[in-house]
This record gives structure tokens, sequence and C-alpha cells, in this order.
């Protein structure tokens, strides 16, 4: 008896709270938890990219959100999805031309296929060191070349650094330009850099990054140029024993967001995104440099990777190789870029 009394006193109570919530739903507007506060006026970006999340990338990609977030009191969420989650880097700017996300980082060999003029950084030793890197990416040359992005629907926020690019092979030791004679190397889509291949005798062939480990672990080809942070992190070395220091070629991202939706943002927002950019790459250019350094001297302590750095005289050696890359870069797009990167560094 006594128990029956109790459970109609509960049925009660639980019909009374359930009409009194029921009331306080319809007269109030939805009241979300602190995880969601004012969900209904946050903008949400979407940041896709292709590399791992501890890499210059990944980690300025997260940098980046954390500043936003911060900086607008959570009115902005950038979501990041690396590894190619969401697309490859194949999609990726059809992606962001669509609409379909709102932020991507590509690396500047694909951009080259909207702007061929961007061939310019992909040429290889057009920057000595990390200094010169700096001055070009954010200097007057930056700004000009990420300009150029607008004519094709891109609002381009920064350029952001990897690091320079070295060679690696499953064959042998890559020294002299003859190293290269008839290997098959993966290459990022760029002209210039297809050509340089070509240049070394070699055969260069276009595969996505999402691919390389695949194809690498596949012996569909015998080498490839990345920076120390790619191989690393994608553990490509396992494929690729022999890892020559060249530093021959720079690895840069185009930070970009689909124009259409930059043009909507309230002002404010946008001037604190700017903000939040400028900090992230003025720590991604000091972070990267430090990241392929110690990530190089992992490397060393694997006994199976035979890494050799390429003396002064033979990056000479290479360098003449290349010539050609240049007067052929003048001869299609003239000499203005050239002298203006010549100049800033
Ligand atoms: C590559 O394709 O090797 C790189 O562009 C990947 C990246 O985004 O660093």
């Amino acid at each position: 008896m006594k128990k029956q009394w109790g459970i109609g006193v509960l049925s009660i109570a639980l019909v009374g709270a359930v009409m009194f919530m029921m009331q306080k739903q319809s007269s109030e507007p939805i009241v979300y938890d602190d995880e969601q506060k004012g969900l209904n006026q946050q903008i949400v970006i979407y940041f896709s990219h292709v590399v791992a999340e501890n890499t210059p990338k990944g980690l300025a990609a997260q940098k980046f959100a954390q500043l936003v977030e911060e900086k607008t009191n959570g009115r902005v969420k950038v979501e990041v999805f690396p590894n190619g989650s969401l697309y490859s880097d194949e999609e990726e700017i059809d992606a962001l031309l669509r609409g379909d996300v709102q932020m991507i980082a590509p690396s500047v060999s694909k951009v080259t296929q909207l702007i061929p003029e961007w061939q310019v950084l992909d040429l290889p030793f057009i920057f000595e060191n990390y200094g010169d890197v700096e001055k070009v990416f954010t200097g007057e040359v930056g700004k000009n070349l990420l300009a150029m992005l607008e004519r094709k629907g891109i609002k381009g926020l920064a350029l952001w650094g990897n690091g320079f690019k070295q060679m690696t092979s499953n064959r042998h030791p890559l020294v002299e330009p003859s190293d290269f004679s008839s290997l098959k190397f993966r290459v990022m889509p760029s002209e210039v850099i297809e050509r340089q291949f070509q240049l070394l005798g070699a055969k260069p062939i276009v595969v996505p990054f999402n691919r390389v480990y695949e194809s690498l672990e596949k012996h569909e080809f015998d080498g490839q140029e990345n920076t120390i942070s790619n191989i690393y992190s994608k553990s490509f070395y396992q494929f690729q024993p022999y890892l020559t220091i060249s530093n021959h070629g720079y690895l840069g991202y185009a930070v970009m967001v689909n124009k259409v939706f930059w043009d909507h943002l309230p002002k404010d927002i946008q001037e604190k995104m700017m903000e939040a950019m400028q900090e992230t790459t003025a720590w991604n250019l000091t972070q990267s440099k430090e990241q392929n350094e110690e990530e190089l001297a992992q490397m060393k302590q694997n006994p199976r990777m035979h890494i050799y750095e390429l003396t002064e005289k033979e990056r000479e050696t290479w360098k003449q190789k290349f010539m050609p890359l240049y007067q052929e870069f003048e001869r299609e797009f003239g000499s203005g870029l050239l002298r203006q990167i010549k100049k800033a560094e």
C-alpha cells in the first residue's frame, strides 16, 4: 500500500515537471549549455588540409583556430579537418570555390594550376635561407601574389611555410644530377617541378599527397621530394632510405578563404581574423624551421637511413643544371616577379 502511494506521488511529480518544462519552452527562447552559448550567432569555418596534425601546417591551423576563438569571444569557430579527412589536395580548391569549405591552405605548387605565375615560388634555389622566405612571404611580393587570387574568387590571407624540400630515394644516394637518370619521381602538380626532374633526366609523375605513402610502399616510383616534416610525419622514410639534404626548393602554403564568404563577414570579424592570421604566420615561420630541424635529428638516429648533405660545390652543380628553368619562366611570365623577389631577399 505504502509502495503504491509512493509511485502515485512520483508520477504526479513527473507529470508536473514535464508540464512546467513545456510551459517554459513555449514562452522562452531555447537555452544552450555553456559550450553552445550564442550558437545561433556563431560563425563556423571549416578549415580543410591534407597533412598530419603535428606538422607546421597542422599546428598553425590549430593555433589560428584557437586565436580566432579567443579574439572573437567565441563568435567565430574554426573547425580544422587534417589528413585530407574532408577533401584530398586534388579536390580542396574546387571545394573552396563551391563554398563546401570556407578555408584551405594548399601548397604553392597546387595553386600554380589556378595562377601559373605562382610557379616562381617553386623555382629551385629561389630562396637561400629561411630569412629570404620570411621577407618574401610577409612583404610586398607575398601581398601581390595573394592579391592575384582575388580574380579567381579567393581571398588570400597569408603565406605559411613548411620548410625546404629534400630528395629521397629507394635506389641509391642522390648526389650528382646523373644519379637521377631514368628514375621515376612523385611530384606535386606544378610545371616547374616537373621540368626540374626532366632536366635531371628523371621521370616525374604527379601523385596526390594522400596516395604517396601507398605508392611508395608499392614501389610505384623510385623517389620523391618533400620537407623533413612531411617525410617524417607520414613515414615516407620507411620506404625511402636515401635522403639527400639539398634544400633545393621551398614548400610554402597559400592560406585562403572563399571570397564570397569573406566579403559577407562583419568588418570587425575580418579584422580580428587578420590579426589572428598575422600572429599565426609569424609563429609558423619560426616554428616550422625548428620542427624540420628537430625531426631531421630524429631521423639521423635511425640506423636504416642513409642521410647525405650536399656540399656547397654539389649545390652549385645542381643550381647550374636548373638555370634553364629561370630562362623558361622569364620567357613565359617576364622578369618582374623574379626581380621583385631578388630585391626583397
Ligand atoms: C605534398 O603534396 O607533398 C605537399 O604539398 C603536402 C602538403 O600540403 O604539405
